[in-house]
């Protein structure tokens, strides 16, 4: 989708055509006669941009709820933008500092842009794609939201005298996602830049950044949602509370390194927890063992055990039924002695694959198990569990 193709959307037969898309759907079948159809009354270029655009707002209904409906996309916008549970996460702890007002440098198609401005700071957004940010501003129309957009590239944007600022530089290359932060665009440099001359700077960067690229003095927020690590957070300056943090969403329950000490080592108790992703990549598994009272079943392995169910955000837990020495035919012996045919497995520690285990095992039966393939002091080790029942 070029710039004058979202233009003629935007203009007044634009919501006709992509009403009449949404209404006629895109599924792969019905699409071809959705085309054809709409053809008749719309120019080609303008439908091609409007199942576009429909296939956009279905793909970004997660991230945004039904705000999507409304909103336009590019793909790489869909893809980059900071899901609203996310943004306002973090536009919240922004607004605590009560910014006077704020540059949110590569606002992309305005995910963050939106929440910051609806948690009430004066945001300006700053991206260098055209067709994005004719996205961003249409975006901020469409929900009726107060923000504005420049085009300008934020390598060169002066951030003289602006109290905070906001960056997210792109973490895709040619349509891959890049996990080398130096690698990012705009270079990492214009973060450090930001975090130098601006008094309350924060950046999201991909969850996979390397401790020790984080410098001292700077707080790293890893954040999940749903049980699936979205992002890192780099707070600067006054914004910066803590070395490191995990915090879940949707509850908001955060975690930070106590000093509680190493969690001890030990067999496997009636109940085993799996970490959060945002605790693992913030090196706070240690944190929550404390807090359980729960032991490591492999001091490199992020999978704790306890006797008795604690019940934590931090961690998922497991009802374990049976430990075992690692053998596939004692493993397919038990599963099928319990009519097993439905199997999750999990894994940390093991080089199982577990679609090639699930093809060996050959399992068929009504009832359902989790398998945990991990190591217990050293050894292969398959727990058999069910999950825990909600606290
Ligand atoms: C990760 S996305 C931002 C997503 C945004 N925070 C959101 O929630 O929608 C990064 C954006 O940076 C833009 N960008 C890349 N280099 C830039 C530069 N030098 N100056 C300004 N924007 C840039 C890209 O076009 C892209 O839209």
């Amino acid at each position: 989708m070029d710039l004058a193709a979202f233009q003629h959307l935007r203009g007044e037969r634009g919501a006709d055509v992509l009403a009449a898309v949404a209404e006629h759907g895109t599924s792969a079948d019905g699409l071809i006669g959705t085309i054809n159809a709409l053809r008749r009354s719309y120019p080609g270029d303008v439908v091609a941009a409007a199942v576009t655009q429909v296939r956009l707002r279905e793909r970004a209904r997660p991230k945004f709820g039904a705000d999507a409906d409304v909103m336009f996309f590019t793909p790489d916008g869909v893809e980059q933008a900071t899901r609203t549970s996310v943004a306002r996460h973090r536009a919240t702890r922004l607004r605590r500092h009560e910014p006077a007002r704020l540059l949110d440098l590569c606002c992309g198609i305005g995910g963050d842009l939106i929440a910051l401005a609806r948690a009430g700071i004066a945001v300006t957004g700053v991206e260098l794609d055209p067709l994005t940010v004719e996205v961003a501003r249409a975006n901020l129309q469409a929900l009726g939201v107060d923000a504005t957009v420049q085009c300008a590239d934020a390598e060169s944007t002066d951030l003289e005298g602006w109290p905070a600022a906001f960056c997210d530089p792109a973490r895709r290359g040619s349509g891959r996602r890049i996990f080398d932060p130096r690698a990012y665009s705009p270079a990492i440099d214009v973060v450090w830049r930001m975090a130098d001359q601006v008094p309350l700077a924060a950046a999201k960067l991909g969850p996979g950044i390397p401790h020790e690229l984080v410098p001292g003095g700077v707080e790293a927020e890893w954040v999940s949602d749903s049980g699936a690590v979205k992002e890192a957070t780099l707070w600067f300056g006054a914004l910066a509370t803590t070395p490191r943090r995990a915090t879940v969403l949707p509850s908001g329950d955060t975690l930070t390194d106590s000093g509680l000490g190493a969690p001890s080592v030990g067999a496997p108790g009636r109940w085993l927890y799996e970490p959060d992703g945002a605790v693992i990549r913030a090196h706070l598994v240690g944190e929550v063992a404390a807090r359980i009272e729960g032991r490591l079943l492999d001091a490199s392995i992020a999978y704790m055990s306890t006797d008795s169910l604690v019940s934590t955000p931090f961690a998922r837990a497991y009802e374990v039924t049976d430990v075992m020495p690692f053998s596939l035919k004692r493993l397919r012996a038990l599963l099928r002695e319990r009519g097993v045919g439905r199997l999750t497995v999990k894994k940390r520690g093991s080089a199982i694959d577990p679609a090639m285990l699930r093809r060996a095992l050959r399992l068929s039966g009504s009832e359902e198990a989790t398998v945990v393939l991990t190591r217990v002091a050293g050894a292969p080790t398959a727990l058999i569990c069910r999950p825990a029942p909600s606290p």
